[in-house]
Order: structure tokens, then sequence, then C-alpha cells
């Protein structure tokens, strides 16, 4: 089994990953070393601090061990053809762990490897960070209904946080300049799921519309990882999607701040927020660590 996009997991699994990670969270998992033997091979073509060390420290601490791969070492597509690789490295490891700009890779990788494939970010999903995130906010507020607030562009995080909410039931809104709205069929099918679970699914153009009632405000930098060209123009577009403590009040409750990170203080986010009582971004990123222990728990057997 892969793990491609929040889209395509059942609910039952996403479950049984929470109930998984709280168990391991707690040091309760009964095995010691449960993928002894095993390895995981990280196949990165972005940096990555939390993704990289998170799935490192993870096999590590389940008994297992990792490979760390960046673009100089295999050069996918250049040296070799994703497929061969895929194929390849099946007849060496028991997991690969994909970072890379076209989303289309990691599914060719996924369609040759033997071996479960995990998107650690394309351009187009992020779903390991959203589940992570999904498992924070039930850590803090419990099961009951909770209504986020995405901030910012539309595209890998915010297109997971599609995906995650529908599947969860959570409400989302999300609030994004012209032009940096989240891709339409993402959208779409997300509405369809959200029918389903009874979550609310709106794309606005106004931050401040966006986070009444929100239980969480979330946001993500304004030029993500490929898109540094455009830095100084998104600047100037994203101006009114800043995470401030103005935007905070506006939830009218004790909301939380999210951030996926690495953070950008004084452009998607205030330094006073994100350092601030309402900012549980650090927890957050510990609980990468967790969730993905349980995914490669569930995915790579032991
Ligand atoms: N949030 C996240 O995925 O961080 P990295 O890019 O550092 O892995
Ligand atoms: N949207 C960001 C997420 C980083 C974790 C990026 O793709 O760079």
């Amino acid at each position: 089994m892969n793990l491609i996009s929040i889209h395509e997991l059942e609910r039952d699994f996403i479950e049984e990953i929470f109930s998984k990670t709280s168990l391991l969270k707690e040091g309760g998992f009964p095995k010691k070393e449960p993928l002894s033997g095993k390895t995981l091979a990280l196949i990165f073509e972005k940096p990555s601090t939390r993704t990289r060390v998170s799935f490192e420290v993870a096999m590590f601490q389940l008994g297992g061990s990792s490979i760390y791969l960046g673009q100089d070492d295999i050069q996918l597509g250049v040296r070799e053809q994703v497929k061969d690789v895929g194929k390849v490295l099946s007849r060496y490891v028991d997991g690969i762990v994909m970072r890379t700009f076209a989303h289309e890779r990691i599914v060719e990788m996924a369609e040759a490897a033997d071996v479960p494939v995990i998107n650690g970010l394309s351009d187009k999903l992020h779903p390991c960070q959203v589940l992570s995130d999904i498992y924070t906010i039930r850590e803090k507020a419990g099961m009951r209904k909770i209504k986020v607030a995405f901030i910012g562009d539309g595209n890998n995080v915010a297109h997971s946080w599609l995906y995650g909410a529908a599947k969860v039931g959570f409400d989302l809104a999300i609030a994004t300049p012209p032009g940096y709205e989240p891709l339409p069929e993402i959208v779409q099918s997300a509405i369809e799921t959200a029918k389903k679970t009874g979550s609310k699914i709106e794309v606005l153009g106004d931050a401040f519309e966006a986070v009444v009632d929100a239980d969480i405000v979330y946001t993500d930098v304004w030029a993500s990882m490929g898109k540094e060209e455009e830095k100084e123009k998104r600047k100037e577009i994203f101006g009114n999607f800043r995470v401030t403590e103005k935007l905070i009040k506006k939830t009218g409750k004790d909301t939380l701040v999210m951030h996926c990170l690495p953070a950008h203080r004084g452009e998607e986010i205030t330094e006073g927020v994100i350092d601030g009582p309402a900012s549980v971004v650090l927890d957050q990123a510990e609980n990468r660590l967790h969730v993905q222990k349980a995914i490669l728990l569930l995915l790579l057997g032991g």
C-alpha cells in the first residue's frame, strides 16, 4: 500500500493511524523494535528539516534504518528513469519516501516500485503533514466539530487540507489572493467527500471572512520551494493574507495557530503570533514523528 494522497485513504485507515500514533506516543506499543531489519529510502529533490529528520528518527526508534538520497545521489530522471530507480530500490529497501516537484513523479515511482511509496511532499500535496496536523488538532481540541481557516497559498498544504478536512469532517475555509486558489478539481472532489462527512468547504478571497468562528488558523509560506524567484512579487500580492494578532481576534474564539513550517516571520505570520500563546507549531512539528511512526508500522509491517 502507498500513501500518496489523503483522498485515497479510507476513513478507518486514518483512524487506525491515529490510534497507533497515540499508543506509540504514550509508549504503550507492545513490540520493542517492530521494524527491525527494515530499511527506508528517502529520495529528496528539495530541502527538508521536519520530513527528513522525523522519518529518519522514526525508523531508528522503530528498530530499522534509513538511507537519505539527495538530489545529487541518484539524479532521478537524469542518470536513470524514475521507474528503473523504483524497481531497483524495491530489491534493497522496504519502503520509499519521496519529496519532489511534479506530483506525477511520485505516482510514477509508486507504479514502478514493489514496496510502499510515501509522498513526502510534491508541488500538489503534502499528506503526511496534514495527517499529523489533524492528529494535533484532535489532541488539543478533542473530537468536537472543528473549523480550520487556511490563509495563504492554495497549493500543496492547502490541497491536502481540502482532502483531509473533508475526510474527517472538519469545516475548512481557505482564503487566498486571486490567482492563488487551490486547483478546482481538488476543491470539487473535497466538496463531494464533504457531502458524506458533513463538513463545509469554502474557498474565499478574504482572510477576515475566512477566520470567523475558526478554531484553528493555519498558514504556510507565501513562496513555496521552487517558487523562490517569485518571493518579492508574492510579498505584494499576499499582503492581506498574513496571520496577525488582529486576524486571530476576528475568530471570536480561543483559536489555535498552526503553521507547517518553515516559517517566514513578518511575512505570512507575525513574530508575535508564531511565538505567542495561541501557537502550537512545535507540538505540531513533534507530531510528525509520532504520526509517521504509525504510518511506517502500517505500511512496512512489523
Ligand atoms: N513541514 C515540513 O514538511 O517541513 P520540511 O520542509 O522541513 O520537511
Ligand atoms: N508549501 C510549502 C510547504 C513546506 C513544508 C512548500 O512547498 O515549500
